[in-house]
């Protein structure tokens, strides 16, 4: 063989031996067999040489060729297999390792709360529904017999978006939309997000929850409120409970009632959860006023209801006892994790 070519295939072949990485050995084979590398150009060289001679000599130049693209295979393969090598010695897995568990949430405990309240009246025969969270001033108040001016607008400092449009302040609105929107008679629940201009203390929050209900039928009178409170709260709060109706005012029913529950942690005794009353408030009621039916298109000669109005984070801060609304918010694990 051609002593210069030999030289070349030598050397190419040692260099690609010791060639570390990949990128090395892709240097060497531009090196040599690229467009301006070493083997490249001895075949150029081809017109120096004498016509008989040139045919042994392109031989000569293909088996360097060959040989040195073998060599270059090996080798790539034998880098291939270590850098794998490698990469599983990284990438060990420890089977024994206990598993990393992925952090989960936990519900609400309004949402618990909420969920129990449902059960009891969806039992009840009671269909859930939803009310919108921004309401017209009308909804809100001018259909539930609260009229511009009235003391009770007050009461209810709110979030005004434009002059007749405001976030919520009770879910009373949606009796009005349901009383419009459905045929009678009607059983519902409206739970949702209310809203008033309040800071947030141990008992009060800008943003908390209600329960509305709403009955109208013929033939509703205050008995079946009643016997439907009372066995609202004996499901929620344990089978001796009691109850009790206290007088109160609200503009869209009447007779208007506040309801007491015995305290379902002394049952009656006195202790820090009843603050040693005996009794809890936990809702406010009435017979619909027969103006608020009239409004919404209801002969209330002809048809009767009740309704009512739970707060949801009460009724879930008595049930888990839970002393302070910030909790409610804060959406802080551990604490939610408790109940
Ligand atoms: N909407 C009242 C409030 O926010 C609660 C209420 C009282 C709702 C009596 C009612 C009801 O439906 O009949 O204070």
């Amino acid at each position: 063989m051609n002593e210069k070519l030999q030289k070349i295939r030598d050397d190419a072949i040692e260099q690609i031996k010791a060639a570390k990485g990949m990128d090395s050995l892709n240097d060497i084979r531009v090196k040599i067999l690229g467009k301006k590398g070493e083997i490249t150009s001895i075949m150029k060289g081809m017109k120096d040489i004498p016509k008989e001679e040139r045919p042994a000599f392109g031989q000569m130049v293909n088996t360097a060729r060959q040989e040195i693209e073998a060599a270059l295979e090996e080798t790539k393969q034998k880098i291939a297999a270590a850098a794998r090598e490698a990469q599983l010695k990284r990438e060990i897995i420890d089977v024994t390792l206990p598993a990393k568990k992925p952090a989960l949430g936990h519900r609400h405990p309004n949402s618990i709360a909420l969920e129990e309240v449902e059960r009891i009246f969806v039992g009840m025969g009671y269909e859930v529904v939803d009310g919108p969270e921004i309401e017209k001033d009308y909804y809100n108040f001018e259909a539930l017999n609260i009229p511009a001016n009235h003391p009770a607008k007050d009461e209810q400092d709110t979030f005004y978006i434009t002059k007749d449009l405001l976030l919520r302040t009770q879910t009373s609105g949606t009796q009005v939309h349901v009383m419009e929107n459905q045929s009678l008679p009607i059983r519902m629940i409206a739970p949702g997000r209310v809203f008033r201009a309040d800071e947030l203390d141990a008992t009060h929050s800008p943003n908390f929850h209600q329960i509305e209900g709403l009955v109208i039928d013929k033939n509703i009178t205050f008995a079946d409120l009643k016997g439907t409170l009372a066995e609202f709260a004996r499901q929620l709060f344990g089978p001796d409970t009691k109850v009790k109706f206290r007088p109160h005012h609200f503009p869209f029913t009447e007779p208007s009632a506040e309801v007491d529950v015995t305290c379902f942690k002394c049952h009656g005794k006195g202790c820090r959860v009843c603050k040693g009353e005996g009794w809890i408030e936990i809702l406010g009621c009435g017979m619909v006023h027969p103006h608020v039916l009239e409004m919404s298109g209801i002969d209330p000669n002809e048809y009767q209801g009740f309704a009512f109005g739970v707060g949801l984070e009460r009724i879930a801060m008595l049930k888990y006892e839970i002393d302070d609304m910030h909790n409610m918010y804060e959406n802080d694990i551990r604490f939610l994790k408790q109940f």
